[in-house]
């Protein structure tokens, strides 16, 4: 039997332990980095306890307009109790405006705003370094049903919606991010894993500064002050925000 406090899985971010309860898990949030599939390695300090106030903060307002997440009960400034899902292997992604490995691929200019929101799916698999896959890879890969795939593309299209109003009304733009969906014994798919400077692309409004992980992906420098400013900005009203 599993019993509480036992290290049930160790990711790049964050740590998993069971609890007293079976249904329920404790997340635990590191100052670990890692990108590009793990080979750039480095910390960020103070990355924990902002990721996890600013995961509670977000996956809190998007639970109040409908959205059903894993969230249950902060514990601490990096840890927190979440429902126990088994993870559904597939990365989802939604842009609205070009960048990373979307601008490589297709050779679209950074910055350039996308017609429409577009929903990607990565098959979740650090060998295999996350590859983007089509709906019939995933069907015959059985990562998930049918169904599932629309549920998940129909989430996260409102997802994108709710969080680029309240990004941008401490002004941010959400250039763009990856959701993990998870299956609760029951069956059904809720939102899980993390939203955070991460896991998000997110640039300042007025001048289009970088205030996310791309600062250390790309050696930019003002790593820790960056996921600060987004922490500062989604805690607190912005100083002449009512001017
Ligand atoms: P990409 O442009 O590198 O494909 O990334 C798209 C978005 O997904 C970006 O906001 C960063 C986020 N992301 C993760 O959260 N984890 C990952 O492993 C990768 C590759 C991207």
């Amino acid at each position: 039997m599993v019993t509480a406090g036992t290290l049930l899985y160790e990711g790049k971010a964050k740590r998993v332990f069971a609890t007293d309860d079976a249904s329920v898990v404790k997340v635990s949030y590191k100052d670990d980095a890692t990108a590009f599939n793990g080979l750039k390695k480095g910390q960020i300090i103070g990355k924990g306890a902002i990721n996890n106030q600013l995961t509670n903060l977000l996956f809190a307002y998007l639970g109040e307009n409908g959205i059903k997440t894993h969230l249950l009960e902060q514990l601490s400034e990096r840890e927190t109790l979440v429902r126990k899902v088994d993870i559904v292997p597939i990365e989802v992604v939604v842009r609205n405006i070009a960048a990373g490995s979307f601008s490589k691929r297709l050779g679209v200019a950074e910055g350039e705003e996308l017609p429409y929101p577009l929903v990607e799916f990565y098959y979740k698999n650090d060998e295999l370094g996350d590859p983007l896959i089509t709906d019939e890879h995933a069907l015959i890969l059985g990562l998930a049903t049918r169904a599932e795939l629309t549920e998940l593309r129909n989430q996260a299209i409102k997802i994108d919606r709710l969080l680029q109003q309240r990004f941008l009304a401490s002004g941010l733009i959400l250039v763009d991010f990856k959701l993990e969906f998870g299956r609760t014994s029951e069956g059904e798919i809720i939102l899980a894993d993390e939203i955070s400077p991460d896991t998000c692309r997110l640039w300042d409004s007025e001048t289009r500064k970088k205030l996310d992980k791309d600062r250390f992906r790309q050696d930019l420098g003002g790593v820790e002050d960056a996921y600060q400013e987004v922490f500062a900005r989604l805690t607190s009203l912005r100083e002449g925000q009512s001017e």
